[in-house]
């Protein structure tokens, strides 16, 4: 057996979470280490979705462990790339806010967080896009958007809900480019999304919900993409710490 000596971001142990009419997740158990992107595969409704807001602490676990050793996170949520036309905010106040909490209630932006934002849009393909309407751009361009804007936090870890929903097939390889990156410089990722061949090529490690409430914990490198499928579609016993 090797031993990963990677410091470890994200950690699950036996997680169960139930919704009061839905019980949903049964004995979930991960580990993110630095330059991981895990990669979360499943139906609709099969949690996906909680088990960020878990890791997020936005829901609190009936049972079970699930610990964090960073704090320096950043999230891009489910939908992120769905706003009105006519919704009143440029690229530059979308990434900037996401400095709010260092800048205080005033948002006094010092010269060097405006550097901060132009390297964060430059870092998702969208140098010179800081004045545009956040309503007026692609889905695919939104999406790259909320993806600086977590950015410029600059997180250990990145949580990426469903970023290539609902845009088209090249933002969708552009989006999945751009996350290789990402991971590649260092970032740790863990990311949902309903295209499961394009999300295995990207991660090392996999979590798939099959079953209901039941998941597995798999290294891409141990399966090939049919066997993927066949866990998916329900049922084989496989395992890995
Ligand atoms: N706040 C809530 N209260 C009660 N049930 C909820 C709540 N949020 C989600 N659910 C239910 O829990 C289940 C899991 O939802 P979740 O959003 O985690 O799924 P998902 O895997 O992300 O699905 P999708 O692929 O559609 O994004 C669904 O059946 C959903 O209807
Ligand atoms: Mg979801």
């Amino acid at each position: 057996m090797t031993v990963n000596n990677m410091k470890e971001i994200l950690k699950a142990e036996n997680l169960c979470f139930d919704y009061p009419d839905i019980s949903l997740l049964r004995d979930v158990s991960f580990t993110v280490r630095e330059g991981d992107f895990l990669g979360i595969i499943g139906a609709n409704g099969a949690g996906k979705s909680t088990l960020i807001k878990l890791i997020l602490g936005l829901l609190k676990k009936d049972s079970g462990e699930i610990r964090l050793f960073t704090d320096k996170i950043g999230y891009v949520p489910q939908k992120a790339n769905s706003f009105n036309t006519d919704f009143p905010a440029t690229v530059r106040e979308v990434v900037m806010a996401n400095l709010y909490k260092s800048v205080g209630l005033f948002k006094r932006y010092k010269k060097s967080d405006e550097e901060k934002m132009k390297n964060a849009l430059k870092r998702v393909g969208l140098e010179g896009y800081e004045n545009r309407m956040i309503g007026k751009l692609s889905g695919g361009q939104q999406q790259r958007v909320f993806i600086a804007r977590a950015l410029i936090a600059e997180p250990e870890l990145l949580l990426m809900d469903e970023p290539t929903v609902g845009v088209d097939a090249q933002s969708v390889h552009a989006i999945m480019k751009l996350a290789a990156e990402l991971n590649r410089q260092g970032l740790a990722i863990v990311m949902t999304n309903h295209d499961t061949p394009t999300l295995v090529k990207a991660a090392n490690k996999l979590l798939i919900f099959c079953e209901h409430g039941n998941s597995e914990y798999v290294a891409r490198a141990d399966l090939t993409m049919e066997q993927i499928s066949e866990i998916f579609a329900g049922g084989r016993a496989h395992n890995h710490g």
